[in-house]
């Protein structure tokens, strides 16, 4: 039998404690399927002391985990700590500037730094693993990255955030408020103490950077993503979207268009009979449009220990059965150095159907004048509907519209020339409609 794989753990929090549980755990089928031993030798994290719920007494202990990512006792580098800067980003490089295979779950880390370090492990002949970066538990990467040769992307979108799914699916069913929803995700371990990494979306964001650069080729750029978070959904987008035939989610879509690639992140309507409509709670869901495949949809636990883990041991086992010598694939489908600039399509040019929820005075005059904005800018409406806009509200009426396609800047001019008209009594709701099977 080969010689054991050496596998050194940084960070042994949720994912890293899981992982080497795991490894434990399975060590004997991992043995059977990889033809040799994966033995953790080496670990590290900031505090020595704490029990980590596995006996890791036969790893040596490393404060420095760049320390840890240069010895000569392992062969695979793990990098479970998370962030984008400082140990977790100089561990990697280090790692694999001395040669060593790396497994990452970082996207943060990633989405800043990926194209260099694929660089660097394309050079040092290591592979770079990040399965667990995006999505979780959901094997999204390799069936991006080696099942779909010869596909070509046309769009790739999905639930990436969790945190976000799981308030909006509670907002829907049990008519609770955002503000309620978030704190029951919070006591419940869904949402950090400091939200606002997932309900903003950079969360979403960084994993979609991730997917937009192996959907199509290109550098990872994730400054230049569109981004609106949840935290403005309410009841009446919710019961609106329902009374329309569609329920909300917060999306994280790539698309190629005329003019480049959006990248965009927003609260989304989808058709309730779409698939993805259907993936309720902290699931996550990653739909991939080709043109020889048609759509994909993946769906499955988004996050978690166990779930995580299973991603990170899945990305150790393919370095176990790796041999020396081989020629590994490249990091992001290309080489690094093919992968192109990414040519970003201006958000005002979006084309797709908008959801506009108004809230007015009640007086002669408005709902036309409302249809005169939309007509000059040449918007043609599905549906408009009106009705109270509550029952202590008698002064004030909703007023609901549905577009046919249209631009993302003729919505912006219509709705910016309904608020300059003075009518409104509120901010206006405008949220991006989605088409899904
Ligand atoms: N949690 C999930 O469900 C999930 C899902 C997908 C991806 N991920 C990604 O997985 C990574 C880890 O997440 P997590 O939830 O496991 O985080 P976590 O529970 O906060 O664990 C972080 C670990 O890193 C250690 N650490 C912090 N600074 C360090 C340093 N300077 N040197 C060495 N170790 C250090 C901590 O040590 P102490 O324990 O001693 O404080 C802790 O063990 C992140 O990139 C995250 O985005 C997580």
């Amino acid at each position: 039998m080969a010689e054991a794989l050496r596998v050194g753990i940084a960070g042994l929090g949720t994912v890293g404690a899981s992982v080497a549980r795991v490894l434990r755990d399975k060590a004997a089928e991992l043995t059977r399927q990889c033809g040799r031993e994966v033995v953790v030798t080496a670990v590290s994290a900031r505090d020595p002391k704490r029990d980590r719920g596995v006996d890791l007494g036969a790893a040596k202990w490393f404060d420095d985990p760049v320390r840890m990512a240069q010895t000569a006792e392992i062969d695979v580098f793990v990098e479970l700590i998370g962030g984008d800067e400082g140990p977790p980003h100089s561990s990697v490089k280090a790692a694999l500037e001395a040669g060593r295979h790396v497994v990452t779950a970082n996207k943060a880390l990633l989405a800043k730094h990926g194209v260099a370090l694929a660089e660097t492990a394309e050079k040092k002949g290591v592979l770079l693993n990040y399965e667990a970066a995006v999505a979780g538990g959901i094997p999204v990467i390799k069936t991006m990255r080696e099942a779909m040769a010869g596909n070509s992307v046309t769009r790739v979108f999905g639930i990436l955030n969790g945190t976000c799914n799981y308030i909006l699916t509670r907002m829907e069913a049990e008519g609770l408020s955002f503000d309620d929803c978030l704190k029951d995700a919070q006591r419940l371990g869904y949402a950090e103490a400091d939200p606002t990494f997932d309900i903003e979306g950079h969360d979403t964001a960084h994993k979609l950077s991730i997917l937009t650069s192996l959907a199509f080729g290109t550098r990872i750029a994730a400054n230049d993503i569109y981004m609106e978070g949840i935290s403005n959904i309410s009841q009446a987008d919710i019961r609106a979207a329902g009374d329309l035939g569609y329920r909300i989610k917060l999306l994280g879509v790539a698309q190629r268009t005329e003019s480049g690639i959006e990248q965009r992140v927003h609260p989304t309507m989808v058709p309730t009979a779409s698939v993805i409509a259907q993936v309720h709670g902290v699931t996550n869901a990653v739909a991939i449009e080709t043109d020889i495949l048609g759509e994909l949809l993946l769906s499955g636990p988004g996050a978690g220990g166990n779930a995580t883990a299973s991603a990170v041991v899945g990305d150790i086992a393919d370095i176990a059965k790796s041999r020396p010598g081989f020629q590994h694939g490249p990091v992001f489908g290309l080489p690094a150095k093919e992968l192109r600039p990414y040519k970003k399509a201006q958000m005002r040019s979006h084309a797709g159907g908008y959801f506009i929820r108004l809230t007015v005075h009640d007086r002669i005059g408005v709902f036309a004048a409302i249809a005169k904005r939309m007509a000059d800018n040449e918007i043609s409406l599905e549906s408009i509907v009106q009705h109270a806009a509550g029952p202590d509200t008698a002064l004030q009426k909703t007023v609901i519209l549905v577009t046919h396609e249209t631009t993302e800047a003729a919505v912006r001019k219509a709705v910016d020339g309904i608020t300059r008209d003075d009518h409104l009594t509120d901010k206006p709701q405008v949220i991006r409609i989605e088409r899904a099977e």
